[in-house]
């Protein structure tokens, strides 16, 4: 359930940590008003005591749940008169190959990586429709373009948001909302954290691990999540007014870099 919001700009952003939780700081002192949705309540609990309660709200809600999306989406209309910004940002990078990725295993990654985002934009549409000046940016990745080993699934899903992107793009420019994904490279977030200790050698440290992730961007670092909220911040502003239907790469520079 959503409280009263009394705010004159109004963004949705899904998932309470990492990326999202910044991006949601980010807008909050751009001056909006930031509804985040998350399904872990100890994520959704710090996130609301980060944030307070006086330009954010935190709702507990499961993305890739259709019934559940529809309610909030009703819940939200009776207390807008419009949405200015939608940011799909709530994944899982769960690991496998064709031969280890279970159809249960497709079903969760898909339904959370992908109809969540469409379910997302779906019922909140009428919102950002009835401000006739509204942007939803999706979260893609770099391994949308090229990936790793072991991740199936999840690259799935950061491809097809490409498409989703482009094929919502250009049906919503008439009505005035903006669509654009953005592809970062490694950024620190828990996400990213998980990535490394799957990857950290019995007896190693996440941090050398974290390192090493660094070294494949021509900057050699990882990226921050404040980094990767200034061009949400971009995307959802009126600067980014000519900007519809592209994918933003925030990588460090790699994918412009050969390994070889
Ligand atoms: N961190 C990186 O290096 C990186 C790189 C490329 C792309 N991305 C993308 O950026 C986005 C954010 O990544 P992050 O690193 O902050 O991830 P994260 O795991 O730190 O945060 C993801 C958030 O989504 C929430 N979430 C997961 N399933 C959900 C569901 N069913 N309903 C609602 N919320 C749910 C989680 O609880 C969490 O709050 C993701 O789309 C990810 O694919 C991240």
């Amino acid at each position: 359930m959503v409280s009263d919001i009394k705010s004159t700009r109004n963004a949705v952003v899904t998932g309470t940590a990492g990326i999202a939780l910044a991006v949601a700081r980010r807008l909050v002192s751009d001056g909006f008003f930031v509804i985040l949705c998350g399904n872990d309540p100890e994520q959704n609990a710090a996130a609301r005591s980060s944030l307070g309660d006086q330009h954010a709200q935190v709702v507990e809600l499961d993305v890739s749940d259709a019934d559940a999306v529809e309610r909030f989406a009703a819940d939200l209309g009776h207390r807008l008169d419009g949405l200015d910004a939608l940011v799909n940002c709530a994944a899982i990078q769960p690991y496998g190959t064709i031969e280890t990725t279970t159809p249960a295993d497709w079903q969760k990654v898909v339904g959370i990586n992908l109809t969540g985002y469409y379910l997302m934009s779906h019922f909140l549409y009428p919102l950002l429709k009835s401000r006739g000046n509204a942007s939803v940016v999706n979260f893609a990745s770099v391994q949308g373009h090229l990936n790793q080993n072991n991740v199936l699934g999840y690259a799935t899903t950061k491809g097809a948001i490409h498409a989703f992107t482009r094929a919502m793009a250009v049906d919503c420019a008439k009505d005035g909302v903006r669509v654009n994904s953005v592809s970062p490279g490694s950024i620190r977030t828990p996400l990213l954290e998980f990535a490394a200790r799957s990857l950290t050698p019995e007896g190693g440290n996440l941090e050398d691990t974290i390192k090493e992730f660094g070294k494949s961007h021509s900057i050699g670092r990882v990226g921050t999540t404040e980094e990767v909220a200034a061009l949400v911040s971009y995307l959802v502003g009126p600067e980014s007014g000519f900007c519809i239907g592209g994918d933003f790469p925030i990588d460090g520079g790699l994918r412009a870099k050969l390994n070889v």
